[in-house]
């Protein structure tokens, strides 16, 4: 059988790119080479290209995304985290181009990368999430009427960046004016939201052969005081797979965050990440990501070697399933 050509989609705009690179080696090394032929493709703001096993490189052609008209792709493995191969850019442009890939659609995936806009929806559906004001900029902003609706502690955040860059939590009313300003610098739309406090999880899924997948849950267990850049990245949290929790809350968030692949129709790999309040133990959807970290030791890949499949099993799925879509 012929090998399928696969573009390895990584790079990007965000300040993920080192990311998203680092977890393309990791997915290159665990596809089998005897069945496909991996390239990797550097997404950068002003020039996409291939980078070849011995550093050379090769610039893409954008009108059919090929290399110098000789390889075209079968698939484009999209791991970029952040603009623009999370919120349906690239997703556009290969569905014009008509390439498959391996993440949610345009539409889904935009969606979900405006976290006000998806919670909106998923709210519409009766999944719990935190009470949130969107504020756009250049728009007035009444920091007393924020104030009384969302209360403290809250959380400001970008509407559309990743890796917690922008977000802080503000403890009270003569903060919020700052933390506002200081998210807009990230993004043009800003959410001021409710503070849950509790616990935080991760639920990695896909659709496999017909079925949702749920992988076993992951706890997210940070050294600073929330999930952010130095946490994520650094070592400065521990994810703990199987997260330490009663069955029951397990079922719960996996069942939750397959109701949520349905609704929003997703495709390949996400990831739903839930805070569980203390007292009340209700659990907060936060966000869905639709290019999940894939370095070695991030969530999704410890989450399915922990369900006892291996990364070169992983990605075969992964492949195969956005090649019989
Ligand atoms: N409403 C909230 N209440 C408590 N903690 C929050 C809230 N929103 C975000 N966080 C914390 O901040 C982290 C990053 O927020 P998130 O919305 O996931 O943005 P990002 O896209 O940057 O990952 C979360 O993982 C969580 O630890
Ligand atoms: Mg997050």
């Amino acid at each position: 059988m012929e090998k399928k050509n696969i573009a390895l989609v990584c790079g990007g705009y965000s300040k993920e790119s080192v990311i998203s690179i680092m977890g393309a080696e990791s997915i290159e090394k665990h596809i089998p080479a005897d069945q496909y032929r991996v390239f990797k493709i550097i997404i950068e703001p002003n020039r996409w290209y291939y980078k070849a096993p011995d550093g050379s490189t090769e610039d893409i052609d954008k009108n059919n995304f090929s290399l110098a008209g000789s390889v075209h792709f079968d698939l484009a493995f999209i791991n970029i985290h952040g603009k623009p191969g999370e919120n349906g850019m690239l997703q556009g442009y290969f569905d014009m181009l008509h390439i498959p890939y391996t993440t949610c659609d345009a539409c889904t995936s935009a969606v979900t990368f405006h976290k006000d806009f998806c919670k909106s929806i998923l709210a519409q559906y009766g999944i719990r999430v935190p009470q949130s004001v969107r504020i756009l900029r250049h728009e007035n902003y009444d920091i007393s009427r924020i104030a009384e609706k969302i209360g403290f502690p809250c959380f400001v955040k970008p509407n559309s960046e990743g890796s917690s860059i922008g977000i802080s939590k503000v403890q009270q009313k003569n903060g919020l004016r700052d933390a506002i300003e200081n998210a807009f610098i990230e993004d043009n739309e800003v959410l001021v939201e409710r503070f849950v406090k509790g616990k935080e999880y991760s639920c990695g899924l896909m659709r496999f052969k017909g079925s949702i997948v749920v992988f076993p849950l992951a706890a997210i267990v940070p050294k600073n005081e929330f999930f952010d850049y130095e946490a994520k990245y650094k070592g400065a949290s521990e994810e703990i797979v199987p997260a330490p929790v009663p069955e029951k809350l397990a079922k719960e968030i996996s069942s939750i965050s397959s109701r949520i692949y349905q609704i929003l129709n997703c495709k390949g790999v996400v990831r739903c990440d839930f805070i569980v309040e203390d007292g009340t133990e209700e659990a907060y959807f936060l966000e869905v990501n639709t290019t999940p970290g894939q370095s070695p030791e991030s969530i999704v890949p410890k989450q399915v070697r922990h369900m006892g499949w291996s990364l070169e099993e992983f990605y075969q799925n992964v492949i195969a399933e956005a090649l019989n879509r």
